[in-house]
């Protein structure tokens, strides 16, 4: 899309005086309006890398899964030599989406509306009674779908850019490709995603479900039912080894930080309180031979949660997960969850990740709900904007440029790091990242700034 609203300035939604006064405020109306959102979808999504699949959703020659970048139906889809390549999701004729499924083989692609077809590559390759309705001069070339513009993959993960106007990925990735080997390191033969999802809308703002991946503060309130039932089933039935979830963390005495890493990826962490009982534990042996004790520590012995700007979340705590986000208007958006795991796992070590999957995440889990419930509420009261500010002040004081002593060892080098994972460091970051993008997108629209609420 092409945004024509207004120029937006942000200059009076947005209190920033973190390094002077540990202030940092967001005015409520920023996550209900629409032309924030319009410039969104354009200038934080559009505009930019996202994440589209994994490599194992898409195997072999054919294989296609379908998914967004912002407001555009794109999908991707294995070609014969191969590579992937990734289209918008709209036949050539009159625009159905092509795809039949989210996510299946089909080498030649066929519409349901009025059977075009087209090959893997994207070349139109069939016109239905072709011969006697179209004039001589209809050049079928012509009718080929849309490939994006960029595709990129890292470490397994396929991204992709609607405009060649984007850093290289590698550059857009930056110092997240740390926290994406810890991921993909973690088997010799790759990561998969397991069979199943859940996607789910819920009524509040992507920027609200986003910035929840990197909030410490709320999980020791809202997950405080998820930790008392685990503790009282684990008292009542015991589980050892694998089976045991950690609840250390949720009470936060183990040792944690949180980083904003650039780009507007930004990443907690905690040292696991039973590391035993991490999805990765069987593979001890195998990850100590191969990486140094730093790495090694980072993937066995500490949980963390990462948000790849804008679109992607992975987080290896109690088990592991890959998930999106798409917004779909100024407060609603739409989430994805899968569990994604090394290849090759004992049958013991995949059962106890998918139990413990569960037991937190999908919308049938005891904290995921309990996460989209409170989020929801927040959306509830931004509606009620007469009150003005939400606060993101909390640990300001500690909040300092660069890497700790966590980061200098692993040699990553965030932009802004802050004493603990349940301050609000990151969302500073975060936040001047999104509103760069927003107010330098819409500098040049020619009709007037927004007034202040
Ligand atoms: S819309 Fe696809 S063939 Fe008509
Ligand atoms: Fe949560």
């Amino acid at each position: 899309m092409a945004y024509d609203g207004p120029r937006i300035d942000l200059s009076d939604r947005v209190d920033d005086r973190a390094e002077t006064d540990h202030e940092f405020r967001l005015h409520r109306s920023i996550f209900e309006d629409e032309d924030i959102f319009d410039a969104e979808m354009e200038f934080c999504f559009e505009k930019l890398w996202n994440f589209l699949c994994h490599d194992s959703q898409v195997p072999n020659t054919g294989d296609y899964y379908a998914t967004h970048i912002g407001s555009q139906p794109v999908f991707v889809h294995r070609q014969e030599d191969g590579s992937v390549k990734a289209f918008i999701n709209a036949c050539s004729h009159r625009g159905a989406i092509i795809t039949p499924f989210k996510q299946g083989n089909a080498k030649t692609l066929t519409c349901r509306f009025h059977a075009w077809s087209y090959k893997c590559s994207g070349e139109c390759i069939g016109i239905k009674n072709e011969e006697g309705g179209y004039g001589t001069d209809f050049d079928r070339s012509q009718y080929n779908l849309t490939e994006i513009a960029e595709i990129g993959e890292y470490r397994g993960f396929i991204f992709g850019a609607l405009t060649d106007e984007v850093p290289t990925l590698d550059e857009h990735l930056g110092e997240s490709k740390f926290f994406i080997d810890l991921f993909a390191d973690q088997s010799p033969d790759g990561l998969e995603m397991v069979k199943g999802s859940q996607t789910y809308v819920c009524d509040h703002d992507w920027k609200v479900q986003a910035d929840n991946v990197t909030d410490g503060y709320h999980v020791s309130t809202v997950h405080r039912n998820f930790m008392h039932t685990i503790q009282a089933r684990e008292a009542r039935e015991g589980a050892d080894g694998l089976m045991k979830t950690e609840v250390g963390r949720i009470k936060g005495d183990v040792k944690n930080g949180m980083y904003y890493l650039g780009n507007g990826h930004m990443c907690i962490w905690a040292d696991r309180s039973s590391p035993e009982g991490a999805p990765l534990a069987p593979a001890t042996a195998y990850i100590e031979k191969n990486f140094d004790a730093i790495k090694a520590h980072w993937m066995l012995r500490r949980g963390r949660n990462i948000i790849i700007f804008p679109n992607l979340v992975l987080n290896d705590l109690a088990s592991t997960h890959l998930r999106t986000h798409r917004p779909l208007a100024p407060g609603k958006c739409e989430v994805t969850i899968w569990c994604i795991a090394p290849k090759g796992e004992p049958d013991d070590a995949r059962f106890a990740r998918l139990r413990k999957f569960e037991d937190f995440f999908l919308v049938s889990g005891l904290s995921t709900s309990d996460d989209v419930v409170s989020l929801d509420t927040a959306q509830e009261g931004f509606y009620g904007s007469e009150a003005g500010w939400n606060n993101y002040d909390r640990g300001l004081s500690t909040m300092k440029a660069g890497p700790d002593e966590e980061a200098k060892k692993a040699g990553i080098n965030p932009e802004l790091h802050c004493a603990s994972w349940d301050y609000e460091a990151a969302f500073v970051g975060w936040y001047r990242n999104w509103r760069k993008l927003v107010e330098e997108g819409t500098r040049d629209a020619e009709k007037p700034a927004v007034a202040a609420e």
